[in-house]
């Protein structure tokens, strides 16, 4: 706190008002509930620091195809092209996976939308609190200090790949998988000039012990590495991946990998920092960036007030420095989860039952007491 509220302090009296459109897309399942969590704290930002933020809404995923039978329907994509920013919640309904064969499906519309806003790198910063160490199932003394950066290739692979379709009266199925040399390259130099600015280690996941798609993959983020000989790069295969990243997280600052694997890996490290709850991602790649929980829509805990607010919470905080070029404001707002978990307040996922000193919050009430500090910190 005291070093927040002091570069607050010694800081010259803000001139520069910030003026931004926000996209809110509050989704399915928990989505609404945390997600009214991460735009109060943006709200919050915007008073305290004299900023100007306007909000929409709009539909996406099974609340959408309930309401106009697209997953991604044409008013949210318009309105998704013309603001700075879009935080979102999540998607997904579980009629879906009782029936897996619908032609709609929620995911679609979420697949669309980062396809359409040209959004192909997935940043997911996996961190460890350190008030939050018991919390993981992994031992502290492995964990104490794990910082990393995945970059997740976010609009290629065998997510999009054609064709994808059943032949012979359904009794096979194909999917593909496809990467160009220029997708693997744009993400590859975002991660190189990420790592730069980091620890200066870069480690590349694929399969090229089998996967074509994996040896252009390697070649490529090699030829990249030239340009950037201060960056180590390692490549690692996905397989002994799962186990290196759970049982040495800190020997790894930035991991690069394609759709499928990342989608995977991202999950396996959110134990890394206890719960999927506290895990924030930002899809860039051109004028608009879009932030969310990586988490799911969590049916089985939705309108309880027992979510965990925290990721929404950080991915407005990504919002803010992302796309807003609000540093201050986003340190600000780790800070205030940072202070709220010192003080012992957790969500369900985040409580441990050997530390007795927790205190169990519900959604709401952990949304109240982030904005407290975050009020306290701007004081
Ligand atoms: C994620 C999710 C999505 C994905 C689903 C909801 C389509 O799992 O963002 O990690 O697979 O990309
Ligand atoms: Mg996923």
């Amino acid at each position: 706190m005291t070093t927040l509220a002091f570069i607050f302090r010694s800081k010259p009296v803000k001139v520069l008002l910030m003026q931004a459109k926000i996209l809110v897309i509050y989704g399915d399942g928990i989505g609404p509930e945390v997600t009214a969590v991460g735009q109060a704290v943006l709200k919050k930002v915007a008073e305290l620091f004299g900023h100007q933020f306007s909000f929409e809404e709009a539909l996406l995923g099974h609340q959408a195809i309930v309401a106009t039978g697209q997953p991604l329907p044409e008013d949210t994509l318009q309105k998704a092209k013309n603001v700075d920013a879009i935080l979102f919640g999540a998607i997904g309904h579980p009629m879906y996976d009782q029936n897996p064969n619908l032609p709609v499906r929620p995911e679609q519309g979420l697949l669309k939308l980062r396809k359409e806003l040209g959004l192909f790198a997935n940043l997911r910063p996996i961190q460890v609190f350190d008030e939050l160490l018991e919390a993981s199932p992994i031992k502290p003394e492995i964990l104490r200090g794990a910082d990393i950066l995945f970059f997740r290739e976010l609009t290629g692979g065998i997510y999009f790949g054609t064709p994808r379709e059943r032949r012979d009266n359904g009794n096979t199925a194909v999917d593909t998988c496809i990467y160009t040399k220029a997708e693997v390259r744009r993400i590859a130099v975002m991660a190189f000039q990420a790592a730069k600015n980091r620890r200066g280690k870069v480690t590349s996941v694929d399969k090229a012990n089998v996967l074509e798609t994996s040896r252009l993959w390697r070649e490529t983020v090699t030829e990249v590495a030239q340009n950037f000989p201060e960056v180590e790069l390692e490549h690692q295969l996905v397989d002994s991946m799962t186990m290196k990243l759970i049982s040495q997280p800190r020997n790894y600052d930035v991991i690069l990998t394609e759709n499928l694997f990342g989608d995977i890996l991202t999950d396996e490290a959110s134990q890394i920092a206890g719960s999927m709850g506290l895990l924030a991602s930002a899809s860039v790649g051109s004028n608009v960036g879009l932030y969310e929980p990586i988490h799911g829509s969590a049916p089985d805990i939705a309108g309880q007030n027992v979510a965990n607010p925290i990721a929404s919470v950080l991915s407005a905080s990504l919002l803010l420095s992302m796309s807003l070029n609000l540093k201050t404001e986003s340190e600000a707002v780790v800070q205030a989860v940072r202070l709220v978990l010192s003080e012992g307040y957790r969500t369900k996922d985040i409580a441990t039952p050997q530390t007795p000193s927790d205190k169990l919050l519900g959604t709401r009430e952990m949304g109240e007491k982030i904005l407290q500090k975050l009020a306290a910190l701007a004081v």
